[in-house]
């Protein structure tokens, strides 16, 4: 399979899946439980309809918007996700390129495995950092003093992982950083020589937002032991609202799913929130990103930004949440599969084609830029 037979995320999914070894697939198209939550995220865009409108002169399109104080020219961007490199060898290298390219934003994640400070020399689009809350304040407090030096754009504090999800694929496979794998997860590596050849001949695995604050690039902490042992279940309201004010810019949480905790947000300051159930990777049978979108936008629509992510497969599914009133979407799955099916020019062709999707949609709609998206376009059933 070659990257241009690739159409949509299911073809890029395949492709990936044929790259990549088994453990690391899973790792990256599971998710908790029975994993309904995970599927649920792609088929809740099905409960409403689109209504277009004709014949509204719409030759030009304009795609882009502000978020969070960002310009975007898509109302599409990489949401920070784990482990790049273990996907493709450019890791998060080939998402802050592709994401310039297309001038939109990026995140790098606390797990990731590129130093923010070199995606920021990489990309020309606004990026964002994810972050996790950690028992030591101190640390807490040099790391995004370390973030703000970098320039970082955006702050995003995770809130949805208080404690692990159950994913029982990486169980049966043995996944961990660093790798325990079982039996049968390694079989599962031993039939995909390119991916280990490609693996061991770049530079070694590192996880530089952490290994410069605590040892775990040595492989004395895994990721499990990072969770249970260094992040803070007893994080409050009160611990986030002193962060919200030690960064003073802009500050978003990932994970709110409330009407009560987004009324929170705003009330400590956050200038975002991002509504979304991990991609269904922590709590299963929790309910939607888009499941929640018009409540939370009612409630606090005007006072802060209200993002969603979470089964994000078309430029159909990205209008319908910008009509409910969404300032922005994030994508995961959505350019990881094609990171491990292509590195850079993956992820390029992925958020091409979705460009080339929200362009044509738009127009369909009869919608020549996204204030031009209501609810009046959209018809539940
Ligand atoms: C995950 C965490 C690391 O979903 O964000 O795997």
């Amino acid at each position: 399979m070659r990257l241009t037979d690739c159409h949509s995320f299911h073809d890029f999914r395949r492709m990936a899946k044929s790259r990549l070894p088994g453990p690391i697939f899973d790792y990256i198209d599971g998710a908790a439980d029975d994993e309904v939550t995970y599927r649920r995220n792609t088929s809740s865009f099905d409960s409403c309809s689109l209504v277009p409108n004709v014949l509204r002169g719409v030759r030009d399109i304009d795609m882009s918007v502000t978020v969070m104080g960002q310009k975007l020219a898509l109302p599409v961007y990489c949401s920070p996700t784990a482990l790049q490199r273990l996907f493709h060898h450019q890791g998060e290298r080939a998402v802050a390129a592709a994401a310039g390219h297309y001038g939109t934003m990026f995140g790098v994640s606390s797990l990731g495995t590129v130093s923010l400070e070199e995606a920021r020399r990489i990309s020309g689009g606004p990026q964002v950092y994810q972050f996790y809350f950690h028992k030591d304040r101190g640390l807490n407090r040099e790391m995004m003093a370390r973030a703000k030096q970098a320039g970082i754009e955006v702050m995003m504090l995770t809130v949805d992982s208080i404690t692990g999800g159950n994913r029982e694929r990486d169980k049966r496979t043995g996944f961990s950083i660093p790798f325990r794998l079982t039996l049968g997860g390694m079989v599962q590596f031993a039939v995909k020589p390119a991916w280990a050849l490609n693996y061991l001949t770049h530079e070694k695995f590192k996880l530089p937002q952490l290994d410069n604050h605590v040892d775990m690039g040595g492989g004395a902490l895994s990721i499990s032991r990072y969770f249970t042992e260094m992040l803070d279940p007893s994080m409050t309201w009160d611990d986030v609202a002193a962060m919200v004010q030690e960064w003073g810019g802009q500050f978003c949480l990932k994970g709110v799913m409330s009407v009560e905790d987004a009324k929170r947000a705003v009330e400590i300051g956050c200038t975002g929130i991002v509504l979304s159930n991990h991609g269904g990777r922590q709590l299963d049978g929790s309910t939607t990103g888009f499941g929640m979108l018009a409540e939370i936008v009612d409630a606090v629509g005007d006072k802060i930004d209200v993002i969603m992510d979470g089964g994000v497969q078309r430029g159909t599914h990205v209008l319908k949440a910008l009509s409910l009133g969404a300032k922005a979407v994030g994508l995961g799955r959505f350019y990881l599969f094609p990171l491990a099916a292509a590195g850079q020019k993956g992820v390029e062709r992925a958020l091409g084609l979705m460009k080339a999707e929200i362009e044509r949609d738009m127009r369909l709609m009869g919608c020549s830029s996204i204030a031009d998206l209501t609810r009046s376009n959209l018809r539940f059933t």
